[in-house]
């Protein structure tokens, strides 16, 4: 006998514990390196002979394989500074995808410059690196590829535009800590990569904090003095002479020692995913009209988010629209127990702050002299709008190397929800349905790209 769904008062498949799962895990190795900061007494970047995070930079530098690693507050500030440190100009044109975390297409206006967008591949979720060049344009400076979800980009047809026409690449390598790319390393394949220690990041710290790598000595020279308010770093003595425009944007030591302590046991933590997601996958993938996330076979997929796809024709649910579908489902694997969550609602040239064009008043930095208009258009991102229309995601949760047993639960949830397809179908088709990104304050229909 079929198991009757939570969503009509069934038991859930899923227990209460394995519906939030620790992330990050706190070990004693963690409390040790906080204490062991309290005891040196050596809080921040300046002291002298400061081990944490100096220690973590190196540690860093040698696991991304890049000469220099440079520790920053957050991902966001990352970006900024790696755009500000390679030159990037007020009215400059920079190149980011559709679906990202709104910080990849916000860094570029901290000096001043454009995102322009592009539209995403729909199997990796990465930028469409076939729609790149039509956006390539006389003011266009860089590329920001993201890793999204932990699968790297498309960087070998990305380097090669950068080649083409000169353009500076910045990895916004944030979601995909250890990945590799044809046998490199990621945050070594541009210019400058950028990385976030954040609270949900696979190497996190126990709150904020970014890095940036590169090669470029002169480069993260200015990182180190971007982050201590432009000052001359070349004296033996801190003299407190500030040479260009710079803000307090240093990690705290802290901070760094338990991201220390977070990077000692990574490639453990990944063993256990690399075993404990596949296995998860696998299950879903017998179900018609799931979609698993895609591993190309010349990358690793660092599991840091889990896309699905739902497809309610091959689902056997003709008629059923797919923004539909994954709402249903959605009801229905929430009350199972399972935490799947959008990752983002709107494609980011929909979000308000470049919907208004107008970040500093006046039309800065759209207006700037020279500038080339800007359209932003959600009809233009048609597979960015109907992958966040058809899909939904796990996140956090399955980080935790010990997830095994409850990702097990999460999967008997799927197969209990696709015995009852029929009442699924039934409870889509009777839903009131709008696209997600109708919701975002300052909508307007006559941008929305799918109905
Ligand atoms: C792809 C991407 N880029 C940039 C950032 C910004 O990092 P932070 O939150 O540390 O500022 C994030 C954060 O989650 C992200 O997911």
């Amino acid at each position: 006998m079929k198991a009757e769904l939570a969503m009509f008062g069934g038991k859930p498949a899923v227990r209460p514990e394995y519906r939030r799962l620790e992330w990050p895990v706190v070990t004693d190795a963690e409390r040790e390196a906080v204490l062991r900061v309290l005891d040196h007494r050596k809080f921040t970047v300046g002291a002298k002979n400061e081990p944490e995070i100096h220690g973590l930079e190196s540690e860093w530098a040698e696991f991304c394989g890049t000469r220099h690693a440079v520790a920053v507050n957050s991902g966001t500030v990352a970006l900024e500074l790696a755009l500000t440190a390679l030159g990037i100009q007020p009215g400059d044109e920079v190149i980011v995808p559709a679906l990202s975390y709104v910080a990849t297409a916000m860094a570029p206006l901290y000096q001043l410059a454009i995102p322009v967008f592009v539209d995403i591949d729909p199997v990796t979720f990465n930028i469409d690196v076939t729609k790149i060049e039509e956006k390539i344009t006389n003011r266009t400076r860089a590329i920001v590829p993201v890793h999204l979800g932990g699968l790297p980009a498309d960087m070998d047809e990305i380097r090669a535009l950068a080649r083409k026409y000169d353009l500076l690449v910045v990895e916004d390598a944030v979601q995909a800590q250890g990945g590799t790319y044809r046998g490199e390393r990621i945050g070594s394949l541009g210019n400058v990569a950028c990385w976030s220690l954040n609270v949900e990041k696979s190497i996190p710290t126990c709150g904020e904090g970014g890095l940036v790598t590169t090669d470029d000595e002169e480069v993260a020279e200015r990182i180190r003095s971007l982050r201590i308010l432009g000052e001359d770093l070349s004296t033996e003595e801190r003299l407190y002479v500030s040479a260009t425009r710079g803000s307090n944007l240093k990690l705290s030591s802290v901070l760094a020692a338990f991201t220390r302590a977070q990077l000692a046991s990574f490639w453990d933590y990944q063993a256990k995913r690399d075993h404990n997601i596949p296995v998860f996958l696998d299950r879903l993938a017998q179900l018609p009209g799931i979609v698993i996330p895609t591993v190309p076979a010349d990358r690793t997929h660092m599991w840091h988010m889990l896309r699905f796809r739902f497809d309610p024709e091959a689902a056997g649910l003709p008629g059923v629209t797919a923004g539909r579908f994954r709402q249903a489902l959605r009801r229905a694997l929430l009350a199972e127990g399972v935490p799947l969550t959008h990752y983002q609602i709107i494609p980011l040239p929909g979000q308000p702050v470049f919907q208004k064009q107008d970040a500093y008043g006046q039309g800065y930095p759209w207006s700037l002299p020279g500038t080339n208009p800007q359209r932003y258009d959600l009809a233009d991102y048609p597979v960015t709008c109907q992958v966040i229309e058809d899909s939904l995601c796990l996140r956090r949760m399955h980080l935790n190397p010990d997830a095994g047993p409850a990702l097990d639960e999460y999967a008997d949830a799927f197969e209990r929800v696709w015995q009852h397809l029929d009442v699924v179908g039934r409870f889509a088709r009777s839903l009131d349905y709008q696209p997600p990104w109708t919701a975002v304050p300052g909508y307007e229909p006559t941008a929305a790209g799918v109905a």
